[in-house]
Parts: C-alpha cells; sequence; structure tokens
C-alpha cells in the first residue's frame, strides 16, 4: 500500500480510538450511580488500546520520526505526553470520589485527541510525503509489537 494509504488507515484508527474514549469517558460523567464500572472502563480501554499503541508507537514511528533532525523536538513531547497519559490512567484508577473519576477521564479523552491530532498533523503528515520512508513497513512493526 502507498504512504498516502497507509496515512489514511493510521488517522482513521486516531479517530475511532479518540472517539471511543470520549463514549466511555461521557459514560463516567453520566453514571454517577455506577461510576467504578464506567471508570473501570476507561481504566481498561486507557491498559489495552491506548497504551499499547503509545507503547508502539515509541518503538516504531517515533523512531523514524526522530532521524528527521527537524522533528526531534516533536518527539520528544510526544513522549512525554504519553507519559502524562499514564499518569492520568494511574490517577483514574485510584480516584476515591466519582467527581475524580470525571476529572481524569475527561482530561485522558481530551488531551488523548489532542495528542492524535497533532501526531496526525505533525508526524504522519510529514512522513507521507517522503520517498524515504516507507509507513506501511512502520505500520507492520507497529502491528507486529501489538500482536505479541
Ligand atoms: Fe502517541
Ligand atoms: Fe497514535
Amino acid at each position: 500500500m502507498s504512504n498516502q494509504e497507509i496515512a489514511e488507515a493510521m488517522r482513521n484508527h486516531h479517530a475511532l480510538m479518540a472517539q471511543q474514549l470520549h463514549t466511555l469517558a461521557g459514560h463516567v460523567v453520566t453514571q454517577k450511580e455506577e461510576w467504578g464500572t464506567a471508570r473501570n472502563e476507561v481504566g481498561m480501554y486507557l491498559t489495552d488500546d491506548i497504551l499499547p499503541h503509545a507503547a508502539a508507537e515509541e518503538l516504531t514511528i517515533y523512531r523514524v520520526a526522530a532521524q528527521v533532525d527537524s522533528m526531534k523536538g516533536l518527539i520528544d513531547s510526544m513522549l512525554f505526553e504519553h507519559g502524562v497519559i499514564r499518569e492520568i490512567r494511574e490517577e483514574l484508577m485510584g480516584a476515591s470520589m466519582w467527581e475524580e473519576a470525571v476529572t481524569f477521564s475527561t482530561e485522558a479523552a481530551k488531551l488523548f485527541e489532542i495528542h492524535a491530532e497533532k501526531e496526525n498533523r505533525f508526524i504522519i503528515a510529514v512522513l507521507e510525503p517522503r520517498s524515504d520512508v516507507d509507513l506501511a513497513s512502520v505500520l507492520g512493526d507497529m502491528h507486529h509489537l501489538l500482536s505479541r
């Protein structure tokens, strides 16, 4: 597949994850009585989907992007945001009140949305037209890491 097709698939996957996280965070807001269950769903989605995605990126697309001189600082900031998402997940799972769970799950959803959009605009869009970058092999490596 062409870089363009892979870039499109990556953007679609980001949109799906951001949407799902917003939906689950919304359940924490609306399900005050059952907030613990709704909170656990957000935590599970972060643990099972978002954070493995982030870890796979760190070993694949971020490494490729970091080879481009102008992107080194950006990649440092993206790694920092992965760390913040991991911290918010810890805080969310340690929440003892509904209000805290609302705050942390909403924060996680908003931060991930912005983070994924930054990847779309400032990493994927920059790598996509480069003839020295093979996004198909980057995505293949990501899938390989995620399926282990
Ligand atoms: Fe990321
Ligand atoms: Fe991502």
